[in-house]
């Protein structure tokens, strides 16, 4: 057996459990695993895992690279966002692409290719978005056959011309029923947004409140009506229903019971919900933290680490788009003006590592599985990524299983100017990571290649 590459004496760690063993990786795939493999292969290069954990590479189904989005374009690319992935132990993005005006689903995935071809360092795939079913519709089973088998409507952005409406969802899920594809929701109330939002849109109070408008704006049941309105037309129409940014306890609740019901609804939180709570909205720097749905308090945090441990929760994303602090001036005293959004793919891993495993709030197979494995299954890439099986692709990371580093924007690959973490110890960064077979990362430092990554067709949808 000829092994290119062999990882050595590391504790191999899986949704099911820890076994300490060789991985031999022969081109792009994982080849074989077992004990003393450097003594069958001589010449193969050897990575010293031993004290470390070597898993899955972590899979982030939720980006937006290069996004133009509220007067502004996110700032990380396809190069900087994937740079940063790779040094958070992430391999496998999964972006959406939006049409604009007039364009088809098939011209914005068309567009996306664009973005990533030639630059992108880690692998990647694209989600549809449906912005007028009835146009967008008809271009699902084409989607599909392109490996595509997940959209996504938006509740809200009307002002973007992305909104769909309860006939466009209703529509959406039975088409996606039909087809065997998934529909994505971010689920926010846009009317009771515009009516709360119109409440204050006066100078006096936006000098008041500040950044803190935002979060009084948006109390928790702009989230909660909406995600319970999503479930009724998935239960109705038996179509398959996937959240995305659940930010909320109660909407945590509102999955669980209708999954306890059958139907046929996943959920994903992001990293800052578990983390961050309002009181960011009270800091000087407050504004930085705008995104859509807004971070939420501590009792919601509490309650979307439990969703994570029992399962309503599939997946943490990071739903990263960034925005460096000079594109964030704009709002320049008014909330509304804020463009939405923040960095992530780099301290992904390393916030669940430390603020779950460490913390005790997730098990360490827990923590693959809702960042490496769960992800890759709900969106019909596994096993080829989020496992460590033989045949499968070898995407992999290595982390410390205690070593912290402190967060700090000047050294990370991201292209923001700040973090949302700046300055937190965290331990769970990859010391190496490898995207199909290719060491990307060594010693915490990107070493990758610009163009590496490749588009990763997808299967229909399975279940976590
Ligand atoms: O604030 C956010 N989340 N910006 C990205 C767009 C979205 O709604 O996911
Ligand atoms: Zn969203
Ligand atoms: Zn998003």
């Amino acid at each position: 057996m000829k092994l290119d590459t062999i990882i050595t004496g590391g504790t191999l760690v899986t949704t099911s459990g820890r076994t300490r063993a060789d991985l031999g990786i022969g081109g792009e795939k994982i080849v074989a695993i077992g004990r003393n493999l450097a003594s069958v292969s001589k010449d193969a290069r050897i990575i010293d895992a031993k004290g470390l954990y070597v898993i899955p590479a972590g899979v982030d189904v939720h980006v937006h690279l290069d996004l133009p989005f509220m007067d502004s374009n996110s700032s990380d690319d396809y190069n900087t966002g994937t740079r940063a992935a790779a040094r958070g132990g992430i391999t496998t993005v999964v972006d959406f692409a939006i049409p604009y005006g007039e364009e088809t689903m098939n011209q914005a995935v068309d567009n996306w290719f664009k973005k990533a071809e030639g630059i992108a360092c880690v692998d990647y795939g694209f989600h549809g978005t449906i912005t007028n079913h009835r146009r967008h519709l008809p271009e699902l089973p084409r989607l599909i056959e392109r490996g595509i088998p997940t959209a996504k409507e938006f509740m809200i952005y009307a002002n973007m011309g992305w909104q769909s409406d309860d006939d466009g969802i209703f529509a959406a899920l039975e088409e996606c029923r039909r087809l065997g594809a998934m529909l994505m929701i971010h689920a926010e109330s846009s009317s009771v947004l515009s009516l709360l939002t119109s409440r204050v849109d006066n100078p006096e109070d936006k000098k008041k409140y500040g950044a803190r408008l935002h979060t009084m704006t948006r109390p928790h049941y702009v989230e909660t009506e909406a995600v319970q309105r999503a479930i009724k037309w998935c239960e109705v129409t038996g179509g398959k229903l996937f959240i995305v940014h659940l930010s909320t306890g109660p909407g945590a609740d509102l999955v669980k019971e209708a999954q306890g019901r059958g139907v046929n609804v996943l959920a994903e939180t992001c990293a800052h919900y578990l983390v961050l709570d309002d009181s960011v909205f009270g800091r000087k720097d407050g504004h930085l933290f705008a995104c859509q749905p807004q971070v939420k308090t501590k009792a919601d945090q509490k309650r979307l680490w439990q969703g994570l441990r029992e399962n309503t929760l599939c997946n943490v994303s990071t739903d990263t788009c960034t925005f460096t602090t000079r594109q964030k001036s704009i709002w320049n005293g008014d909330y509304s003006k804020i463009p939405m959004g923040m960095p992530g793919l780099e301290t992904l891993l390393p916030i669940v590592y430390t603020h779950g495993v460490l913390k005790r709030q997730l098990t360490l197979e827990q923590f693959v599985r809702k960042c490496c494995t769960d992800p890759a299954k709900v969106m019909g890439m596994y096993p080829r990524k989020g496992s460590l099986e033989v045949g499968t692709d070898a995407d992999i990371a290595i982390i410390h299983p205690t070593r912290r580093i402190k967060v700090d924007w000047h050294k990370m690959e991201t292209n923001a100017d700040w973090s949302p973490y700046q300055d937190w110890e965290l331990a769970g960064f990859a010391e190496t990571t490898l995207c199909r077979g290719a060491v990307i990362v060594e010693d915490y430092k990107f070493t990758g290649q610009n163009g590496h990554g490749c588009f990763v067709p997808r299967k229909n949808p399975g279940n976590q």
